[in-house]
């Protein structure tokens, strides 16, 4: 097949693991005979100081033309001013308005090999493997008005605004059913309906849709509670969605229990086969350019990518075998305990793939 591919590598360790990413699709391409158009582009710290903002247009207008996007990190210490007009994190919020990719899916999965890492007693480990879906559009991220203003009399105020549609509600909730539908058929939905208009709207919502998924258990659950039980006993859940703050909190909760936060991926959807896809870790910038980045965080990324956006299932499931041959083979990174490079890992992985 021809597709195009445009990468944004960013900051921080981001630009090292596209590199690597980048060299598994070379060979996914060769080995399977596909024409891949790749082209990168700026977003983040690094758009900021070359173009003076973190989006540029050329950014915007390639991702929207291409069939998919794999994105690095954005944001580092250099660029970390919350008062400062542009910073790295709007790249990154643009681009998903500007896509409109509603909904970002984060698998979660724990492995026995890699349990040591878990800041959790390793039976509650046993058996985790769940989906957090988070919107990504709405709620208090973009909700107007936001402002800050001067009062009379002195002292300042600020407002942001929680604010949801039912038609934003439905089209999440739905594939989040449909999600659950190709797992073990259970929904949990995330809310504080004991507090918010929006969760109560949330909640009717869901209620509504699950009529149309009676083979599919639906569960309503208080974020607060939630939060602890995603400690707590983890290996409860199948599928989480959650308005777009509560699974930003959510999702780093969640991405930390397993023990290798290197090795989580991310997808980006919209309404359309089109997404974005990164690495759940960060910049890493403490580790930038070194050399030490694990890699195969953004290579599973890469697999969600073949797998959604160009519906190359074979491709994929031959990535994901792969990383899952370097990982029985200890050919990691430190973070996994391992001695290997970056790129070290990434040969690793092309080397089980062209084998
Ligand atoms: C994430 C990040 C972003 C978010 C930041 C960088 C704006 O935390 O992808 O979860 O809050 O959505
Ligand atoms: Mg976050």
């Amino acid at each position: 097949m021809k597709a195009s591919i445009v990468l944004l590598p960013g900051d921080g360790i981001g630009p090292e693991v596209v590199a690597e990413a980048r060299l598994v699709l070379d060979v996914v391409a060769n080995r399977f005979g596909h024409t891949l158009d790749l082209s990168e582009h700026l977003i983040g710290g690094v758009a900021i100081d070359r173009e003076g903002t973190a989006l540029p247009e050329a950014t915007s207008k390639a991702c929207a033309d291409a069939h998919a996007v794999l994105l690095g990190a954005v944001g580092g210490p250099k660029w970390d001013n919350p008062e400062a007009k542009v910073r790295p994190e709007q790249g990154l919020l643009g681009i998903r308005k500007h896509m409109g990719l509603f909904a970002n899916l984060r698998p979660v999965k724990a492995r026995a090999s890699l349990a040591k890492g878990s800041p959790l007693k390793e039976d509650r480990l046993m058996g985790v493997d769940f989906m957090i879906l988070r919107e990504l559009t709405g709620g208090l991220y973009f909700g107007q008005p936001r402002f800050t203003e001067k009062m009379d009399g002195g002292g300042e105020r600020s407002v942001d605004t929680l604010e949801y549609t039912d038609g934003e509600i439905r089209r999440i909730v739905r594939l989040a059913f449909d999600i659950a539908r190709g797992r073990r058929g259970h929904v949990t939905s995330v809310d504080k309906a004991n507090v918010l208009e929006t969760s109560r709207l949330w909640r009717r919502v869901t209620v509504e849709v699950h009529k149309q998924y009676p083979d599919v258990i639906l569960a309503h659950q208080l974020v607060d509670s939630c939060a602890m039980r995603l400690v707590a006993g983890p290996s409860d859940f199948d599928v989480i969605v959650t308005e777009n703050m509560f699974g930003d909190i959510l999702s780093d909760e969640a991405s930390v229990i397993t023990g290798s936060l290197g090795l989580l991926p991310s997808a980006s959807l919209g309404e359309g086969k089109q997404g974005l896809y990164e690495p759940v870790h960060g910049s890493a910038p403490d580790i930038a350019g070194q050399g030490l980045a694990n890699p195969l965080a953004t290579i599973l990324s890469l697999a969600m990518l073949l797998h959604h956006s160009l519906e190359l299932h074979e491709e994929a499931v031959a990535v994901e075998g792969a990383v899952e041959e370097v990982l029985k083979m200890g050919a990691v990174t430190s973070d996994l305990g391992g001695k290997l490079t970056t790129h070290e890992v990434g040969e690793a992985v092309r080397q089980a793939l062209a084998s």
